[in-house]
């Protein structure tokens, strides 16, 4: 991999999202491209807020994943390509009036910086939605958001009843952003539902697209939550992930891009789907790590889902009342009512190398 540069260096404002981003990866293709790109450490600014305008869209060139009419970003792709995006609202003319337009747009923005662009108060730690449905969604292997909106209304075990696409998010802000949900007629929650349905358009309803539910460990391969080794996953942690997510998991600036905590008290809370082993295993596997996706096997993915889920996190108070009717996953590891002591924090002492 590239070195790193140490904080403060002059490099770690060159190639920051927006618009001073430095030269295009147009113009960087081929031989070039690798040795011109560079992950700048600028110590821990994950917490800041400067929007994030014009990701280079970059898609005629470079090789694209899904079809025609809803290209993918490959799950192939590192982080070089972190900012590409097959279909760009900002730029893209968008086939509807100019309310529902400025409605999609602001979708984007919004879920690509929640804090500076008015949701805020919603969310209570430093990721963005893009941060996991990578590439504005529009990535292969990293819970893609393209084509998913005409699978609502849905039946979902954890709630024991059919869910909106607009009580979906509300899960993904309460849980996976660490927030509480807008209200229904927030103008947030109505221009994500915009953009995640413009993301669908031409997508038959009720038929899953071929590149959802991807980020997934075949049950055959799931280690029985006894089986986790949480030395291996601190050592993994610190060969494949540390460089980008520090040391504590606390999230870096790599230039590029911020990759957000991975624990502590700015991440995701644990009723959040990433706090389930195999769940969280599956998006490892498929997405990270950012510099070689697609390089770490079932079993590494799973010791390192073990290790980053061992460690504090929020709490999300009512992770009790989900699945009323039934069915808890049984890699729930925070959920008391599976295992009354966590299985990996009691082990941490006794594990620790
Ligand atoms: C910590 C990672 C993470 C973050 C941040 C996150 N999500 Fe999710 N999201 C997930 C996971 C995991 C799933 C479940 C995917 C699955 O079931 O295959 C999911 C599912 C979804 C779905 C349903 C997709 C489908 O295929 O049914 C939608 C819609 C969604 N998220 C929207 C959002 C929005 C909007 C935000 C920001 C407010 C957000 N998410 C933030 C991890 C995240
Ligand atoms: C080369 C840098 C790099 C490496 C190495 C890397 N990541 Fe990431 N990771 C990123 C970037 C960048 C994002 C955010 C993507 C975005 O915002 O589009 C990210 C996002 C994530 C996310 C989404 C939620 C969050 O808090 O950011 C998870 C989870 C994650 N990485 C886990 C891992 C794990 C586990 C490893 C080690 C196997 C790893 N990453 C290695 C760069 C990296």
């Amino acid at each position: 991999m590239t070195p790193i540069v140490p904080p403060g260096s002059p490099r770690c404002t060159a190639a920051r999202f927006g618009e001073g981003r430095g030269p295009s990866l147009r113009r960087l293709r081929g031989p070039t491209l690798v040795a011109g790109l560079f992950l700048a450490a600028c110590g821990s600014g994950a917490g800041d807020a400067a929007p994030r305008e014009s990701a280079a869209d970059t898609s005629g060139e470079l090789p694209t994943a899904g079809t025609e009419r809803f290209p993918l970003v490959p799950a192939s792709a590192a982080i070089d390509q972190v900012n590409r995006l097959p279909r760009n609202p900002l730029t893209e003319a968008i086939e509807a009036d100019s309310a529902t337009a400025e409605r999609i747009r602001f979708g984007y923005r919004v879920a690509r910086d929640p804090r500076a662009f008015g949701a805020a108060e919603f969310v209570g730690n430093d990721l963005a939605c893009f941060s996991c449905h990578m590439n504005g969604g529009q990535r292969e292997g990293a819970l893609p958001l393209v084509g998913v909106a005409g699978l609502f209304p849905q039946f979902r075990n954890r709630d024991d009843r059919m869910v909106s696409l607009r009580e979906r998010i509300d899960g993904c802000f309460m849980r996976s952003m660490n927030g509480t949900p807008p209200p229904p007629d927030h103008p947030v929650a109505l221009a994500l539902q915009a953009y995640i349905h413009w993301l669908s358009e031409g997508q038959p309803e009720g038929e899953s697209p071929p590149w959802r539910g991807q980020n997934r460990i075949p049950e055959e391969a799931r280690l029985a939550i006894e089986d986790l080794d949480l030395s291996k996953g601190r050592r993994l942690y610190a060969d494949k992930c540390a460089q980008c997510h520090g040391d504590d998991g606390q999230g870096l600036d790599v230039g590029l891009a911020t990759p957000a905590p991975l624990w502590g008290d700015r991440s995701w809370n644990d009723g959040a789907g990433a706090s389930r082993i195999w769940t969280f295993a599956g998006f490892i596997r498929y997405a990270m790590p950012l510099n070689a996706p697609g390089s770490l096997t079932d079993e590494e993915s799973q010791h390192i889902a073990a290790w980053v889920n061992s460690q504090d996190r929020p709490v999300f108070p009512t992770k009790a009342a989900d699945y009323p009717g039934g069915g808890r996953p049984g890699d729930a590891v925070y959920d008391t009512l599976v295992f009354p002591v966590h299985p990996l924090k009691a082990r941490l002492g006794a594990d620790r190398p």
